[in-house]
């Protein structure tokens, strides 16, 4: 056991045996996540044939689904732009995973970084920290570090990816697989939101992608850096998120339902 210096809370040993991140892969399950992938990149090459090449983006935040949706365009040479918010606040190992996935994939990804007078001015205010405060504070934090810098990606765009799935929260249980995203005012499509846990971690292994090593280490869901914590084995998938929240107000403002 250790202790996570920043929240005093002590969390599993890291290990290599996370049976989430290591699912046994039998017949059945691979040709089930051959079914579903072959669905998901139609999808794909839907989205470009009717919003075009430059109308169609896909949000990366390089959690273990957007590393399947990377290496299913990448992979298949999808003619789809990709972008991620730099929040200044990620993970040293989100950061190396970038650096991999451009390494692996020979490319380069967009990079989108917050107001540099925003951030200035907030942590000038309330502080370094001061997300762990208040539900405001956090969540103003949030809209300065990834909704402005989302909305500047969007800008333009007819339509948007994102690699979200409805078993990830009571948030996103209805889930389809497109909508029209009223907040941000363009198609936004989901092709794995029918997609298990299990299913994207089988994904990962048959296809040798590269993911977060904090996955590995009880990390199911992966945001900012003091924002995140590991979950202890049949805890619920986001519950390591903003954890002094409610699960209610645990949505940082990127996937607003208006
Ligand atoms: S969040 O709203 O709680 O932060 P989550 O981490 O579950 O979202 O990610 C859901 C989807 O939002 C991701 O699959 C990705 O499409 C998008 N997303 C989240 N964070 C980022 C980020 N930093 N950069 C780009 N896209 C992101
Ligand atoms: Fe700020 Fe935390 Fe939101 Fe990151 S997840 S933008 S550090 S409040």
């Amino acid at each position: 056991m250790i202790t996570d210096f920043d929240s005093g809370v002590t969390m599993l040993k890291p290990s290599a045996n996370n049976p989430a991140t290591r699912p046994i892969l039998s017949d059945e399950l691979v040709a089930n996540v051959n079914t579903k992938s072959a669905e998901a990149l139609a999808l794909l090459n839907q989205a470009v044939c009717e919003f075009g090449v430059d109308g169609i983006t896909f949000a990366n935040s390089f959690g273990a689904e957007d590393m399947v949706l990377t290496d299913l365009i990448l992979r298949n040479n999808l003619a789809i732009e990709i972008f991620s918010l730099d929040t200044g606040r990620l993970p040293v190992e989100t950061y190396n995973l970038i650096a991999r996935t451009e390494q692996s994939y020979q490319t380069k990804l967009k990079l989108f970084f917050p107001k540099s007078d925003a951030v200035e001015s907030y942590v000038r205010t309330h502080g370094i920290n001061a997300f762990y405060e208040t539900v405001e504070l956090r969540k103003a934090c949030c809209f300065m570090r990834k909704v402005e810098p989302l909305q500047r990606a969007l800008h333009g765009k007819k339509a948007w990816i994102t690699g979200m799935r409805a078993e990830q929260s009571s948030t996103r249980s209805n889930l389809p697989l497109r909508e029209f995203d009223v907040s941000n005012k363009l198609e936004k499509f989901n092709p794995l939101s029918n997609w298990t846990e299990k299913e994207v971690w089988t994904y990962i292994r048959t296809h040798q992608v590269p993911y977060n090593t904090l996955h590995d280490q009880f990390y199911p869901s992966i945001g900012c850096a003091p924002c995140t914590r590991s979950v202890a084995m049949g805890e619920d998938i986001r519950s390591g998120r903003w954890w002094w929240e409610n699960p209610e107000t645990k949505e940082c403002g990127l996937h607003l339902k208006k």
